[in-house]
């Protein structure tokens, strides 16, 4: 694990946030919160919580990583995960597509909300990602049935021994059941830790115009 820059986190701890001091779109703002706390070393600094509409109406919810995709040519307004498409997950969102994600960095005391909708990325994005995972990551996403009872770990290495041989020798493909989504924001709030306990918190909320309004709210 990296160390971390503590000198970076002091920074980030102390610094403004406010309606003035804002980026004008909500994705850039946590780009700017995202980069930094990669610079700075922080731990699983890509973990987010998703929370997804049950069938019956209750939420569940469950850690994925943020994927910054931009490497591979998208770099749209959205937060990008990946995740098994025959998942409990994906059954959720294909029955409701309304999410919420929440990011926690402890220090400097920071946490990120979004909730909005999600779509699944394009095809090819996928492809794009997926050839980019180291091959035990690939071989696993044909292995796991995520979110089925398996009948033992046993069962699950014997799958993944058996694809090994398989594709012994020659590239991986990403498998069908396998790919992104993004969740689009209607809502991102930002908040900060402040000693006082006077924390600070800006919500940016998409307006029918397209335009974002950007408010202060209680801690
Ligand atoms: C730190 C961390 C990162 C994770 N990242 C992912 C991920 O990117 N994609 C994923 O499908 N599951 C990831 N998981 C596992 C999920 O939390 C969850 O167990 C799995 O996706 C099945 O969820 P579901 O049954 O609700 O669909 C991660 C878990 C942890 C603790």
């Amino acid at each position: 694990m990296n160390e971390m820059d503590e000198n970076l986190i002091e920074q980030m701890a102390a610094e403004a946030l406010d309606v003035a001091s804002v980026a004008a779109e909500p994705v850039e703002q946590f780009r700017r919160w995202y980069a930094q706390a990669k610079s700075a070393g922080i731990p699983r600094e890509d973990a987010m919580t998703l929370a997804t509409v049950g069938a019956d109406g209750s939420p569940a919810a469950r850690i994925v990583l943020y994927k910054d995709l931009t490497d591979l040519g998208y770099a749209e307004a959205d937060f990008p995960f990946f995740t098994n498409y025959e998942s409990d997950k994906a059954e959720q969102l294909a029955r409701d597509a309304r999410a919420a994600l929440v990011f926690h960095w402890k220090p400097p005391a920071r946490q990120v909300r979004a909730e909005g909708v999600v779509e699944k990325l394009p095809e090819h994005i996928s492809d794009a990602y997926f050839a980019t995972r180291p091959r035990a990551s690939q071989i696993g996403a044909w292995a796991s049935p995520q979110s089925r009872v398996v009948p033992s770990r046993a069962c699950l290495e014997e799958q993944e021994r058996a694809l090994e041989e398989e594709y012994a020798g020659r590239d991986v493909p990403r498998p069908p059941h396998w790919g992104g989504y993004v969740l689009k924001p209607h809502s991102v709030e930002f908040w900060q830790h402040r000693d006082s306990r006077l924390h600070d918190r800006v919500r940016y909320t998409l307006e029918e115009s397209g335009e974002w309004r950007v408010e202060r709210l209680g801690p």
